[in-house]
């Protein structure tokens, strides 16, 4: 062969492919684009025309599932919150159970598959008593439905925080009732003071977050209040003072208690809102003011 004629056979053959490459390309474009929706139709027909053992098996959906167990389908479609997915998605095995070789745990779903905490162990951490997932998600097709009696000993070990401001503020609220005495009912539920309290200021009306302006409910004899504290709060149980305040009006009878005594039980002395009305001997000796000025509470008594 002279090198022309080479030269030839090579372009040839590249044409060759070249046309081969292209009717390729051809036969694709001509495969892709969607049948239309009766070739479809037409396809399925065949597909159940054609015998059974040549028909592709598809699994089967959540709502063929459903047909045979009704309870677990009716659990989740009810109270399944986020667990409302593919039964297979969770049940990847499936009517594998064999009595003789006890395999039932073996073929359940994981909870650790899908669950894990951020240091990839168990959920809630390994406390033993929070690893044994299903004592409290006791079905996992209805997960949030948490009996009380499964969570009441364990409070502590998921609200450290909670359980540690109890325990370093005793107060009746550590001894006299528990946790789940307030949380009561259903995991997280929250009571109001109403429940086990009545008013000891009944002249002001008060909800739950009026008291615990006061009371922080997980340390209630830390007592704080503002100067803004209404004088009715207190005179439900310093009513004398209130009487004696308003019953003889003087220039103290519109100061707030609470401006007076900014912590419970505890005086401002005159100085922090008189500054020094008379020379410096007389203002050491606060306890001699009422000798001339009468109570704080009444500054006409003698
Ligand atoms: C989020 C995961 C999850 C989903 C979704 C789920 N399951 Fe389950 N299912 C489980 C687990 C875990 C168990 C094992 C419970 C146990 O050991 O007590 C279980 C148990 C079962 C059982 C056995 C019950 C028994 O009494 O022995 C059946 C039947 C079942 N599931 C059916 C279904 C069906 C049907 C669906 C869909 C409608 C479904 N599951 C969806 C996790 C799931
Ligand atoms: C034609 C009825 C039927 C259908 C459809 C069906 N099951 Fe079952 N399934 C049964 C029967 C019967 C049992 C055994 C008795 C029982 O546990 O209720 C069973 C048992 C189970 C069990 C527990 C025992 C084991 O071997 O796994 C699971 C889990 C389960 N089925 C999941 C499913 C899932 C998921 C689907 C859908 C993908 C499904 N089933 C569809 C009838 C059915
Ligand atoms: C196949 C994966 C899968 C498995 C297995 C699984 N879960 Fe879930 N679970 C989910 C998904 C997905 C969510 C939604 C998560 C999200 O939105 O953050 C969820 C949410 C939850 C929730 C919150 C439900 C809600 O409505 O807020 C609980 C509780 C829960 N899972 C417990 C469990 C327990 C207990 C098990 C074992 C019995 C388990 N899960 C098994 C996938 C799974
Ligand atoms: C001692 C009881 C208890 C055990 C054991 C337990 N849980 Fe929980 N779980 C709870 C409570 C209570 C909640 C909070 C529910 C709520 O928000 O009202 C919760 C919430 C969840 C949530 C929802 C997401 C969130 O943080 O609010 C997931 C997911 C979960 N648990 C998975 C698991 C897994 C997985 C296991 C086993 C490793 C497990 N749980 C063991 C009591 C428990
Ligand atoms: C397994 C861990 C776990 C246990 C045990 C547990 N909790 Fe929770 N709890 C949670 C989670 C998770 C939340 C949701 C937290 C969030 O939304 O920030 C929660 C929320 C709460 C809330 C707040 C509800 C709201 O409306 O904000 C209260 C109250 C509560 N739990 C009280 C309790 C009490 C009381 C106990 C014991 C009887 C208890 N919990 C046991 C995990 C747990
Ligand atoms: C005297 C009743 C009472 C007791 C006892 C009590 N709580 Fe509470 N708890 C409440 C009230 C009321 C709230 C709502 C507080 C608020 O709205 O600021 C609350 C709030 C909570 C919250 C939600 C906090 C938040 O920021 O959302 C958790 C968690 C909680 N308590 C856990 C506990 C735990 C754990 C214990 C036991 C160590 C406990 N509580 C004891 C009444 C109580
Ligand atoms: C489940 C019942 C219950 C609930 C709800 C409850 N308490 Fe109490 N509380 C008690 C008991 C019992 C005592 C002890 C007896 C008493 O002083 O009445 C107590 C005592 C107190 C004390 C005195 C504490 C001490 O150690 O001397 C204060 C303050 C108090 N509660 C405030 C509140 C406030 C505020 C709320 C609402 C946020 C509230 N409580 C909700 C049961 C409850
Ligand atoms: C302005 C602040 C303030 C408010 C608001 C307040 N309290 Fe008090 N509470 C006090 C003071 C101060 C005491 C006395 C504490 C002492 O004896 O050391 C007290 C005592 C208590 C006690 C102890 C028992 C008793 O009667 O002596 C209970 C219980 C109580 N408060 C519940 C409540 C409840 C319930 C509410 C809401 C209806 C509430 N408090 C609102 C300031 C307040
Ligand atoms: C639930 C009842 C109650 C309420 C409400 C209450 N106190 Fe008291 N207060 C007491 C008790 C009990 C004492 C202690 C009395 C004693 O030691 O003799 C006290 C003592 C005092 C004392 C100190 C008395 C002394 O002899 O040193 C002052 C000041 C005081 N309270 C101011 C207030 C103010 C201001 C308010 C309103 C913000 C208030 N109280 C609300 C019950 C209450
Ligand atoms: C102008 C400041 C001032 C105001 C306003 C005031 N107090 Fe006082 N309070 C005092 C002083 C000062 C004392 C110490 C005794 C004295 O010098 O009168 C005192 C004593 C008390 C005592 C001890 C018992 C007694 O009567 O001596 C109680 C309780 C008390 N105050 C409660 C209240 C209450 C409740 C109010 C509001 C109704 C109130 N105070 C308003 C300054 C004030
Ligand atoms: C929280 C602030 C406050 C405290 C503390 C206080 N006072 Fe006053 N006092 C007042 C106010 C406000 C007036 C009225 C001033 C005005 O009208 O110019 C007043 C008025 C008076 C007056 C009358 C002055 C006149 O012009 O007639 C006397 C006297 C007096 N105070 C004495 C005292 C004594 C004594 C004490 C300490 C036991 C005391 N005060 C503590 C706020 C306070
Ligand atoms: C020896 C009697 C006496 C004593 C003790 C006394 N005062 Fe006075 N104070 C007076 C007289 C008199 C006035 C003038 C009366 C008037 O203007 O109404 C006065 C006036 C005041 C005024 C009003 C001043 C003004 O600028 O309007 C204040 C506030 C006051 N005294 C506070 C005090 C305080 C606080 C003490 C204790 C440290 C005190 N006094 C002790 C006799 C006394």
């Amino acid at each position: 062969m002279t090198r022309a004629n080479r030269l030839i056979l090579a372009a040839g053959l590249a044409t060759g492919l070249l046309l081969l490459l292209s009717a390729g390309c051809d036969k694709r474009a001509a495969v892709s684009p969607p049948a239309p929706a009766k070739q479809v139709v037409a396809a399925a027909e065949t597909q159940a025309e054609l015998p059974v053992y040549e028909r592709d098996i598809k699994p089967l959906p959540t709502e063929q599932c459903a047909r045979c167990h009704v309870k677990e389908f009716t659990n989740i479609k009810k109270a399944g919150g986020k667990h409302r997915i593919d039964c297979v998605r969770c049940h990847v095995t499936f009517h594998a159970y064999n009595p003789r070789t006890d395999n039932y745990a073996d073929i359940m779903p994981k909870c650790a598959s899908c669950h894990q905490s951020a240091s990839g162990g168990a959920y809630h951490g390994d406390e033993p008593a929070l690893t044994a997932c299903l004592n409290c998600h006791a079905d996992p097709h209805q997960p949030n439905d948490i009996p009380m009696s499964a969570v009441e000993p364990q409070c502590a070990k998921c609200h450290t925080n909670e359980a540690g401001e109890v325990a370093a503020n005793p107060s009746a609220h550590a001894t006299a009732v528990g946790c789940a005495d307030c949380h009561s009912d259903s995991h997280g539920r929250i009571p109001q003071c109403s429940d086990c309290h009545s008013s000891h200021s009944p002249e002001v009306s008060m909800q739950s977050k009026d008291c615990m302006g006061c009371h922080p409910v997980h340390k209630p004899t830390r007592i704080s209040y503002p100067n803004t504290a209404s004088q009715q709060i207190c005179a439900g149980c310093h009513a004398d003072v209130e009487t004696a305040l308003k019953g003889n009006l003087t220039k103290h009878s519109d100061v707030s208690c609470a401006r007076c005594h900014p912590n419970h039980k505890e005086l401002e002395p005159c100085s922090t809102c008189h500054g020094h009305p008379h020379n410096s001997a007389m203002m050491q000796d606060t306890n001699r003011c009422n000798e001339c000025h009468g109570k704080a509470h009444n500054l006409a008594a003698n």
